[in-house]
């Protein structure tokens, strides 16, 4: 990382920690800040944040690694979660796996080369009548066909176009 990157990381969690306050309470929330933005929370960003709050970097670490939203490697730009608990299992979730794990040529647990897809499994995420189901980002996808799998990947990558565009200023 850059040095200007790191100073403006640094910047970034100051003023969280302005916003959600220096205790041990605002642990979470700027981690969540730091994950949503940087789609990952690196070694030096989870040492300033254990210093802002006044906690040991170890116990960062563990919070980190406890949770499955929160991780210490990039992730895709689309982080698809496939359910594999019972019902979904039952309703098919194997091909519609198999066939996430064709299309986007990677396994479970790993990101695509250009950095835009995460694939992941995931414990019921709700939608036990409806599945198999899948949770791209905060977008739930319910009974889910292997047939389906290629345009929900195209509109993912077409929406982040839009964004990005939009970002572009187009
Ligand atoms: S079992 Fe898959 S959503 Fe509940």
């Amino acid at each position: 990382m850059l040095v200007t990157d790191r100073e403006r990381l640094k910047e970034e969690i100051h003023a969280w920690a302005d916003q959600y306050g220096h205790s041990r309470t605002a642990l979470m929330p700027i981690l969540q800040e730091v994950q949503a933005r940087y789609r990952h929370c690196s070694e030096y960003a989870m040492q300033e944040i254990a210093d802002l709050v006044g906690i040991h970097p170890v116990e960062v670490h563990g919070v980190v690694s406890f949770y499955s939203f929160l991780t210490t490697e990039p992730q895709g730009k689309f982080v698809v979660r496939v359910c594999q608990t019972m019902s979904c299992d039952m309703a098919g979730k194997d091909r519609v796996a198999l066939q996430l794990v064709n299309d986007l040529d990677i396994d479970f647990g790993e990101t695509t080369p250009d950095g835009m897809f995460t694939l992941e499994w995931a414990s019921c995420i709700g939608m036990c009548d409806q599945g198999p189901a899948l949770l791209i980002n905060d977008k739930v996808y319910s009974k889910v066909t292997p047939n389906q799998v290629h345009d929900i990947i195209e509109e993912c990558r077409a929406t982040y176009g839009v964004h990005a565009l939009q970002k572009e200023g187009h």
